[in-house]
């Protein structure tokens, strides 16, 4: 349809029809198995309006989009062609890495090739937009969704989101297997107070605009077709009411032209802000603050027919709304092919082949991230040691996180069915030991309780384990949290592993020694001494459908370990938020436990146990100094940075080069560092190689006190390391 067509078909939509366009059911009005991702709300729609909204999520499956497609043609009054909509966030029905996982990758490409593959599994089986990727940059590992995000750096976070974005979408959207990526949270929803879900930010803004704005910034200029309003407040406003957020941040400084839709219920939650006393109010709010698409409640339905009807707002204000969601189906071909790209044959093909396997066991060996290997107890060897794999993910397939929401147990290997099945040791015993979880059924989904088979003592399970530890030579511990302790609504204030667990790793650990421990989490735990027992320490995150396999590949040494932490691991819970980039402060830590006067706490170090860029290989990488081409650099010039890295090993391997850089003095704080490149080399056993990063003055900008986007002139100091305590550096200044 061409820009005419559409405004000739929006002349001729009638209110009603114009305002069911900006409606998004949830999946229960088509379908009993839509996923419940938000709470159910009556929203006084009849049988004969449901099929004049513009969209529904969570719906999938060829065969039902199908029929409810037909069935909306044929009954909107202008056939318009519904939106199909869900959470792909990492994997639709090939599960690879969450996506806290794939930013220990340090692969952007990867994951926009992950991206690619879940597109088109998706776009087969008939969906058009994925609520992804998520951006939000994330510091507190109390909050559940940090599984979400790529993690705590506005750098490597804005990679990701560019890739995802271009995975998802391609060049164009009406090429075949692509769909429309939305970013969100829009914004800042990863910083909530305490780490408790739903909470208010309390961040300053030049916070928010330099480290918490850029990735989202980075996937609206990546071409992302949608974003989604965050649950959050910003400066006390609800972001779904935020005039200045969406008008003036996102769509005139930003450039964003897409279609904004709120999350699930967020125009009606701002009645529960306290900010709107009824749907009218609350529409009212959202329609001007340009929110385009109401995900799953009753307000606009209700609200906007009346705000016309007594001139609160202009039809105009609508008909804006409209334009851009109807440009959206015009992008993606709908006018001409409402079913776009579903076709259950190339589905059923495509869904869960063997090509998409592989990128997703690809993707998991790049994600784990190896953190411990006292006197190289791993890689494991096939023969002459018996192995006692124990723990509640020992033979446990649900391994592919809370979002993975089309995942299935049954196509997921755990890791006891990919030992059994594959060329790993032959003298190997398996036991529980215990339940992910102490008590029942205390994890509430959206549409019911979880299943609780995770939970409850059992002190059998336990003595089963430890005379298996007793009689083993290693015991691979495969520990961790149940998928749905994470995700949203998944915050906690203890990040410690479930009592039974930390119960079951005590008792094997006072019989044998020989531990290599494995975690399977949402987040960053704190550890409470699990690492000084375990002789190896790995974080397989949740991995995916080929995860299991990964893990082998990389614990018996088929796979060399490579990938480097993107979020801190605390010492302790009350450590957070932390990250790498902290500030000196008026009083910088010294180190010097006696000294009472500096920013420190009296019980625990500053630093994190495993700190942002950390992780180990098999390999050995040694730093040669930072070279600088020059030491002056004017704001039009570059300089060279460069640093030599030797593998000293005798095993060819890859290391994730970090660069950061350092502003010594500006008016105002800066930070003791930033991530500003890093560069995925492989090198060979033995052999050198010359790495190089161009340093330019853009690297350099920050909100400066005059409230501009720039660099100041002054001294800098420029790192390159393994990770982000590296004090690999040299001068320059910026003249
Ligand atoms: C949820 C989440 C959001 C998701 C949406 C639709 O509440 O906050 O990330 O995309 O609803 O499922």
């Amino acid at each position: 349809m061409t820009l005419k067509d559409i405004k000739k078909l929006i002349n001729d939509m009638t209110l009603e029809e114009k305002i069911g366009q900006l409606i998004q059911l949830p999946p229960f009005f088509f379908s009993d198995d839509g996923a419940m991702t938000g709470p159910a709300q009556e929203m006084g729609i009849s049988e004969e309006q449901i099929f004049e909204c513009g969209s529904t999520l969570s719906v999938v499956g060829a065969e039902a989009i199908r029929a409810i497609q037909d069935k909306a043609l044929k009954l909107q009054p202008h056939h318009i062609p519904m939106l199909f909509m869900a959470d792909v966030i990492n994997g639709y029905r090939t599960g690879y890495p969450i996506p806290l996982a794939q930013g220990c990758s340090f692969d952007p490409e990867l994951s926009g090739e992950c991206a690619k593959m879940a597109a088109r599994e998706a776009s087969y089986d008939g969906l058009d937009v994925t609520f992804s990727p998520m951006v939000d940059l994330v510091r507190d590992s109390r909050w559940g969704r940090v599984m979400e995000s790529t993690g705590e750096d506005t750098y490597l976070n804005s990679c990701f989101a560019s890739a995802m974005v271009e995975g998802y979408q391609g060049k164009d959207m009406k090429e075949e297997g692509s769909i429309a990526s939305c970013v969100k949270h829009f914004a800042a929803y990863g910083a909530p107070t305490a780490g408790r879900e739903y909470n208010i930010v309390n961040i300053d803004k030049r916070t928010l605009t330099d480290d918490y704005l850029p990735p989202y910034e980075a996937a609206v200029k990546a071409g992302c077709a949608m974003a989604m309003t965050s649950f959050n407040t910003i400066d006390r406003i609800p972001v779904t009411g935020n005039k200045w957020i969406l008008r003036d941040v996102l769509r005139k400084k930003m450039g964003f032209k897409g279609v904004l839709i709120s999350d699930w219920a967020a125009i009606e939650e701002l009645i529960n802000h306290g900010v709107a006393k009824d749907s009218r109010e609350a529409s009212e709010l959202a329609i001007k603050a340009g929110v385009d698409i109401d995900m799953c409640t009753g307000m606009y339905f209700s609200g906007l027919k009346t705000l016309v009807e007594e001139g609160a707002i202009s039809e105009e204000l609508i008909d804006e709304a409209l334009l851009r969601i109807l440009k959206l189906k015009n992008r993606l071909g709908l006018f001409e092919n409402p079913y776009r790209f579903l076709d259950e044959d190339k589905a059923k093909k495509e869904i869960l082949c063997d090509t998409n396997r592989k990128l997703a066991k690809k993707a998991a060996e790049n994600s784990m991230v190896l953190l411990k290997n006292d006197k190289g107890i791993l890689p494991l060897k096939k023969k002459g040691k018996k192995i006692a794999f124990i723990g509640p993910y020992a033979d446990n397939s649900h391994i592919f996180g809370f979002w993975s929401l089309w995942c299935k147990m049954e196509e997921t290997p755990s890791v006891k069915q990919a030992i059994e099945a594959g060329d790993y040791s032959k003298d190997v015993v398996f036991a529980k030991g215990c339940n992910i979880l102490d008590k029942k059924a205390i994890l509430p989904g959206f549409g019911a309780a979880l299943d609780n088979e995770y939970s409850g003592d059992n002190d059998d399970l336990l003595l089963e384990a430890v005379s298996c530890a007793k009689k083993a030579d290693i015991v691979v511990l495969l520990l961790g949290e149940h998928a749905a302790m994470s995700g949203e609504g998944g915050s906690r204030a203890d990040i410690r592993l479930p009592k039974c667990q930390r119960k079951l790793f005590r008792e094997i650990s006072k019989v044998n020694s020989n531990i290599v421990t494995v975690l399977f989490s949402g987040r960053p735990l704190e550890l409470d001494g699990i690492e000084k027992k375990s002789r190896a320490l790995l974080e397989a995150w949740f991995p995916g459908t080929e995860g299991a396999k990964a893990l082998l590949d990389i614990l018996y040494g088929n796979v060399n370990p490579s990938a480097k932490l993107s979020m801190s691991f605390p010492r302790h819970v009350g450590q957070l938020p932390i990250s790498y980039d902290d500030f000196p402060t008026g009083r910088p830590n010294d180190g010097n436990p006696g000294n009472r006067g500096t920013t420190r706490y009296q019980d625990v170090e500053n630093t994190p146990l495993y700190p942002f860029g950390y992780g180990l290989s098999y390999s050995k990488y040694e730093y040669g100094p930072v070279i600088l081409s020059k030491k002056k650099m004017t704001r039009s010039d570059t300089i060279t940075a460069s640093v030599e890295v030797k593998n000293i090993s005798e095993r060819d391997g890859t290391e994730v080069v970090q660069l950061y850089i350092r502003d010594m003095k500006g008016s105002v704080v800066r930070p003791v560092k930033k991530l500003k490149g890093f560069k995925k080399v492989k090198i060979g056993a033995g052999k050198k190689k010359k790495i190089t990063f161009e340093i330019n003055d853009e690297m350099l900008n920050f909100t400066t006190l005059s409230g501009r986007f720039e660099s100041e002139a002054g001294d800098f100091k420029v790192y390159i390391g393994p990770d982000s305590q590296t004090e690999n550096c040299a001068d320059f200044v910026l003249i």
